[in-house]
């Protein structure tokens, strides 16, 4: 049932306050803002030397962002591939080591493939599911549940904000363990975790405005996304979702690639889509924008309200997001680069929900 939404994108995409604050609610203490992981971990976070994550499309990317993430609060070097490449390249495993996988539909055959890969090569498997009764949770030795209940858009949204929810909480738990986090950063971080439900809720009173944004997207041929740190798996995400639902041509770049190559497609045309929270970093991607305005280049920005202005650029048309701390902006951005590539496929008539050659549970390789 879609109840009010013309589409279950647009349900979905809605839902995401509620189906993350219940997420949060199985992996933290509320009442101490305290990390409790649902289950006991059949490895010790403070033996390990590598973490190894595979998935594939928009839980690929989940892994991209929880990279940042455990590398950060744990200093746990991670190792990511799609699962398709992971399967067949021998790839070397620690002893002793740790695997993680991440599914929504838990049923996807290249990542179970690489989970079999890493179980014969004596790894714990650590699944990140939605589908508790799936194969991938069922051969997995812990099961890290997102509770984003039945997904039914093709376009994976609230499992992805989800994903990022469960893989959030396990890097604090890391970082705890492990001792690279200290109480009150840990305690910091969760708080910024329990606020994401309300801001998320914010970000989606801007839906009209991104819808008007869209509709100018849907009248191009090829977009442009950019993004440094967590942002450039979110930039990867922003072109992933309009190529499969709305046909158009998008691609993703880390934004200090740019002069390396993309750069000589900016134009006057190709919208360049900069997804940039005011992070440590943010002085840099402006820097970049300022590449792209220097050569006619037409920027949406988004991130917060003061953004644009620190920027120093004029006339750049930004996609407003709440003030935050940076952190965990992946989950709250989430929601512009979703709603952007739904009204762009909205505006150009597609089947948001059932995209051509796409299926909902890719079972075959
Ligand atoms: C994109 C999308 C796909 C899936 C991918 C993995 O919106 O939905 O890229 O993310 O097919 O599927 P699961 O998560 O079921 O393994």
């Amino acid at each position: 049932d879609k109840g009010a939404h013309k589409h279950f994108m647009a349900k979905e995409i809605h839902e995401q306050p509620e189906v993350v604050g219940r997420t949060l609610a199985h992996y933290l203490d509320m009442a101490t803002g305290r990390v409790r992981l649902p289950f006991e971990t059949p490895f010790d976070w403070k033996d390990l030397d590598r973490l190894t994550i595979s998935a594939c499309g928009t839980a690929y990317i989940a892994g991209l962002i929880g990279k940042y993430w455990f590398e950060r609060f744990a200093r746990l070097p991670v190792e990511i591939d799609v699962a398709s490449e992971f399967r067949y390249r021998e790839a070397p495993l620690p002893r002793k080591g740790l695997a993680l996988f991440i599914s929504q539909s838990g049923e996807t055959a290249d990542t179970l493939a690489s989970l079999r890969y890493a179980k014969e090569n004596g790894q714990k498997i650590l699944s990140v599911v939605n589908v508790p009764t799936s194969s991938i949770a069922r051969e997995s030795d812990v099961v890290a549940p997102t509770l984003a209940g039945p997904e039914i858009g093709v376009a994976s949204t609230k499992a992805f904000t989800c994903q990022l929810t469960v893989l959030a909480c396990l890097a604090v738990a890391a970082g705890l363990e492990r001792g690279t986090l200290s109480e009150a950063e840990g305690l910091r971080l969760v708080t910024e975790l329990i606020a994401a439900p309300g801001l998320i809720a914010e970000a989606l009173k801007h839906e009209h405005a991104i819808e008007h944004v869209a509709r100018d997207i849907s009248k191009v041929t090829d977009v442009l996304y950019l993004g440094r740190g967590t942002s450039y798996p979110m930039a990867l995400e922003g072109a992933l979702k309009l190529k499969e639902i709305s046909y158009i041509h998008a691609e993703a770049y880390a934004a200090g690639e740019l002069k390396h190559g993309p750069i000589a497609l900016i134009d006057e045309t190709m919208p360049v889509i900069v997804i940039a929270p005011r992070d440590a970093i943010y002085e840099k991607t402006v820097s970049n924008m300022q590449e792209v305005a220097a050569r006619g280049g037409r920027i949406v920005l988004i991130s917060d309200e003061h953004a644009a202005a620190e920027s120093g650029l004029a006339g750049l048309e930004t996609v407003v997001m709440p003030n935050m701390g940076p952190d965990f902006a992946p989950i709250v951005y989430a929601v512009p680069v979703q709603l952007l590539a739904y009204y762009a496929a909205v505006a150009l008539g597609k089947d948001v929900d059932q995209p051509r050659n796409l299926a909902k549970s890719v079972t075959v390789e």
